[in-house]
């Protein structure tokens, strides 16, 4: 017994060593391990043998049996593994893989804590096409006809069949600010009206650290009777001194935009030197940051609202100015590479 014992343990490890394929591990599984095989017409022949010895070839048996099926499993897995492309191999020491989370782009989140502040203060939030008619874009906006701006140096124009000429209405161009929203939020609604409106804006500009060809701005618009320059100036310096923090100091500057009389522009002290002079305020100790003014009479009219009946305000800023100014970003041009080595930083 104790012969036949060794003897299947021999022939039965050298069987397991040479095999391959899968029929081969069931044939094998068969032969010695199945219900009827070798190992199990030896346990019958416990019978035989006498009383005595008996617990000495069962537990033989016993060892056999478990060394016999760890082997068979041991085989198995390794042909299992073998048989993989070595790429699909299960290597359980590696590392496991960090899981990214996307984050929202820093022009994004400007532009959020822009509109939240507005928000704060009763403005509503609207939007407007960016391809755009000459009308929404210039005419409307008391643009004269021969208003530098409306250049080919400036205005991307948009080749479209010409239905309508007149006021520019079959005219298209890539809006070059996005005050074409002021003219269609009037169109469209009645006095009292206090909404921002934030979008996309094309220029013509060469491309440089501190200007793009597409860049964000962000409206607003204020009509209702007896709208006031001071409320102007109340909202502007308390947007900034949400936005750049409470001791920020604001002023405004005499100029003129088409679309408003009469116009500003708003600068804010520069808090990188602290007004002493640096690079990004050139030495000015300020930095502009919008433009603004009452609602020019003729832009009432051409949305058929009575200038003698309303007045109100407009401003109009960049976003990504202060996006550099909040984030210490130094080249405009970075915002819109999409590199994910930048945009991670956010
Ligand atoms: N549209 C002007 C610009 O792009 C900004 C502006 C908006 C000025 C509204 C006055 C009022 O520069």
């Amino acid at each position: 017994m104790l012969d036949e014992i060794s003897k299947l343990r021999d022939e039965a490890t050298a069987e397991i060593s040479r095999l391959v394929s899968p029929q081969d591990f069931e044939n094998f599984r068969l032969k010695y391990l199945s219900r009827k095989g070798l190992l199990a017409q030896l346990f019958d022949k416990l019978k035989d043998v006498p009383q005595e010895e008996r617990p000495m070839f069962g537990k033989s048996l016993n060892e056999l049996r478990s060394f016999l099926q760890s082997e068979f499993d041991s085989a198995e897995n390794r042909n299992a593994n073998q048989e993989m492309p070595s790429s699909q191999k299960i290597d359980l020491s590696i590392p496991g893989r960090r899981i990214y989370l996307g984050r929202k782009h820093p022009v994004t989140q400007t532009l959020e804590e822009i509109k939240r502040i507005f928000i704060g203060i009763g403005f509503g939030v609207a939007d407007g096409p960016e391809i755009e008619d000459d009308y929404h874009n210039f005419e409307a906006l008391n643009f004269p006809p021969d208003h530098p701006a409306r250049d080919m140096q400036d205005t991307f124009f948009v080749n479209s069949p010409s239905t309508n000429e007149e006021n520019g209405k079959g005219r298209y161009v890539l809006r070059t600010h996005t005050s074409n929203v002021q003219i269609w939020v009037m169109e469209n609604n009645k006095p009292p009206i206090r909404v921002v409106m934030p979008g996309r804006c094309y220029r013509n500009e060469a491309i440089s650290a501190r200007a793009h060809c597409m860049f964000h701005q962000i409206e607003g618009l204020y009509v209702d009777k007896n709208v006031s320059f001071a409320e102007l100036k109340g909202t502007i310096s308390f947007f900034a001194k949400e936005l750049f923090g409470t001791t920020v100091k604001t002023r405004f500057r005499p100029s003129f935009f088409p679309f408003t009389e009469p116009s500003a522009e708003v600068d804010i002290n520069c808090f990188i030197c602290g007004g002493k002079g640096c690079r990004v305020c050139k030495h000015s100790g300020w930095l502009e940051i919008m433009g603004c003014g009452m609602v020019d009479p003729n832009v009432f009219k051409s949305v058929g609202y009575d200038p003698n009946e309303v007045s109100g305000y407009a401003f109009g800023m960049g976003i990504e100015r202060p996006a550099m100014l909040r984030y210490g970003v130094d080249d405009i041009r970075l915002f819109f590479e999409n590199d994910l080595r930048f945009l991670n930083q956010f």
